[in-house]
This record gives structure tokens, sequence and C-alpha cells, in this order.
């Protein structure tokens, strides 16, 4: 065991008792809370040299008033909820974990559409309410039913669970639309980089898989959703702050799209007055996308492989642009 010590934050979400923190126990002296208020932090850093956050948040004010603190590992790939410049300035190492849930991320994406698309679990309630005994036809449906083949997938934020999006949607015949910053290689005839405008205004679906930044903020608002098709359908497993969420319901109420499917919301857990909860065509899931049993194993290895790097001075999965 090193001299270190350590601070998880918030490790309910990632440990809710069905994993172990046996081995990040093993490499330093190890504190392990369940939630931390806001008010809580610095208290509950003091004297700690390396900090594990989920969704705590880091600001600059936080920081400045953590003199000891040396690294810290966010427990997830987006790390939006540290101030890095602060950190970086401090000298203050910021690690994320790439990649751990991409499967899940991209799977959650089409649980969502095919929900849109064929109601399994709505139909499944009507049946059982006695609709389909009582039918004078072998078959209903009560909500269009649509078929994904032939359809147009924008993309948003081309990386690792855009890519694998990608790639689901051209397997049930979709042809991919994608919007990325850089130029990207492309031997797909199915898959084109194009402009964010002509994505918004070409695609039957918009998937958001870019990170939360300044740029990013508000992407989707009343400007931008004047773009889309009236039919469109809106899925965000990236981040809330990604959409204006008053434009967006405003858009919904009035059928300027046709739905919006969302993992994450502005704030997490929402206000009772969020008004996407009563938005027509609203299908929200409280932030699972991450959550799968398999992924929050990869999470837990690699927030551990990422202390241990960093305590015998290999760091990895620096998110620091220079230190
Ligand atoms: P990644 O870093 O591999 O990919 C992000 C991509 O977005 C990069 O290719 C980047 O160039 C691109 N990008 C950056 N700025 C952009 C802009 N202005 N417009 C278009 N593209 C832009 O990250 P990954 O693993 O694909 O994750 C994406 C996001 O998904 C994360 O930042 C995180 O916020 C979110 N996420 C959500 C989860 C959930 O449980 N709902 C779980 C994991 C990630």
């Amino acid at each position: 065991m090193s001299d270190f010590s350590i601070c998880v934050l918030d490790g309910y979400t990632l440990n809710p008792g069905d994993l172990s923190w046996d081995e990040l126990k093993k490499l330093g002296s190890c504190t392990i809370y369940d939630r931390t208020k806001p008010q809580e932090l610095v208290d509950r850093l003091a004297g700690f040299d390396i900090a594990i956050t989920n969704k705590v948040v880091l600001d600059a004010d936080k920081i400045y008033k953590l003199p000891d603190l040396k690294c810290l590992v966010v427990s997830a790939t987006g790390y939006n909820v540290v101030d890095v410049e602060s950190a970086t300035l401090k000298n203050i190492t910021v690690c994320n974990v790439p990649a751990y849930s991409t499967d899940s991320v991209a799977q959650l994406v089409f649980s969502h559409l095919l929900n849109i698309a064929q109601n399994v679990a709505y139909h499944d309630k009507t049946v059982k309410q006695g609709r389909w005994v009582k039918s004078a036809d072998f078959s209903y449906w009560e909500t269009p039913l649509i078929e994904l083949a032939g359809l147009k997938l924008g993309i948003i934020g081309f990386g690792q669970i855009g890519r694998r999006v990608a790639e689901i949607g051209r397997s049930f015949g979709m042809q991919i639309l994608l919007n990325t910053p850089r130029p990207i290689k492309n031997n797909h005839p199915d898959l084109k980089q194009v402009d964010l405008n002509t994505l918004l205004k070409e695609s039957d679906v918009i998937s958001l898989h870019c990170p939360l930044t300044d740029a990013t903020k508000h992407l989707i608002n009343k400007e931008t959703l004047q773009f889309m098709k009236p039919s469109a359908i809106l899925i965000n497993t990236g981040r809330g702050p990604l959409i204006d969420e008053n434009d967006l319901a405003d858009a919904l109420n009035k059928g300027r799209i046709s739905a919006a499917c969302l993992d994450v919301l502005y704030s997490e857990p929402p206000g009772k007055d969020n008004p996407l909860l009563t938005a027509k065509n609203s299908v929200i899931t409280p932030h699972i996308a991450w959550a799968s049993i398999a992924a929050r194993k990869r999470l837990m290895d690699v927030v551990t492989e990422n202390v241990k790097a960093f305590i015998s001075g290999n760091a990895q999965n620096v998110v620091n642009p220079k230190l």
C-alpha cells in the first residue's frame, strides 16, 4: 500500500453494492462516500492526495481551496464537472475513463429509437388490457410503425460512441450523416460527413455524441430546431446542456419535431418543473446509458488503474491539455 490518500466523493452510482472497492483500497488509505454535497466537498477533501468524482463539481473556487490535491480521477468519460484549466494551473492531474461504456450507450440509443419506431412495451400493455382479444382484425397498431432502413441517421460527434452508433445504424440499413470538427477517413458509400446545418435539415433521426463544451452548450436551440424536419426524432445520450430545454419543449409541444429521446437532462435529478417532463412525445430515461453491470465493471477497473498509474508516476488517461 502507498502513502497516498484517496477519497471517493460519490461512489454510490458506480457501486451501489454489486461491485467491490477492494482493489482500490489496496492502493492507499481510502475513504468512500456514497454522495457529497457541494458545501461538504472542501472539508471532505482537505488533506487528500487523490479524489475520485463522478458528478460532484470541482470548479475553480473549490480547486483553489485544496492545496494538497494532486490527482482528480473522473469516474466517467465526460469530464465537464472539473475545471480542467484551473486544475492544470494548480498542477493537478485530471484523468477520465474513455470508452468503458461505448457499447452500452450505443445500445440505449437504439433502445430509444426502436421504442419510438415500434412501441413494443406500449403494444404489450394494450394486449394485456384486452384490446387484441376484442379486436375485429388479426392485427392492430396504435402508433405509427416506422422502418429504420433507408432513414437518415445524423450523428453529431464522431468519437467512440458516435462511431458505434453509426455501425449499428448501418446494420439497420440507415444512411449515416455525420458532423465532427475534423475530416474523417471514409470508405463507406452510406456514410457522409456534412456541415451541421445539412445534418439538421436532412436527418430523420439526430443523435448527439459530442462532449459538453462552451462550443456545444445549447447546440440544440430554437434556431437549430427550426432546421429539423417535422418528423425528426432527436436523441440525446450526451449531456443535458447540449440542449436548450425550454426551446426543445416548445418545439415538441408545437409539433416542430416529432419526438425527443433523452437520457440526460440539464440538472440531474431534474426539478419538478422541468418542461421536458410534460412535453409532448418526450421519452426520458434517468441517465442509465452508462450503467450496465458490464460497463460499470470496466469503469471500476479503469478508475483503479488510473489511480495506480498516477501513484507509480506514469499517469494514464490524462485530459489536462499540458501539465
Ligand atoms: P469521444 O471523445 O470519443 O468523442 C467525442 C467526439 O465529439 C470527438 O470525435 C470530438 O472531435 C467530437 N466533437 C467535439 N466537439 C464537437 C462539436 N462542436 N461538434 C461535433 N463534434 C464535436 O467521446 P465518446 O466516448 O464518444 O463520448 C461522447 C460523450 O458521450 C461524452 O463526452 C459524454 O458526455 C457522453 N457520455 C454519456 C454517457 C451516458 O451515460 N449517457 C456515458 C458515456 C459518455
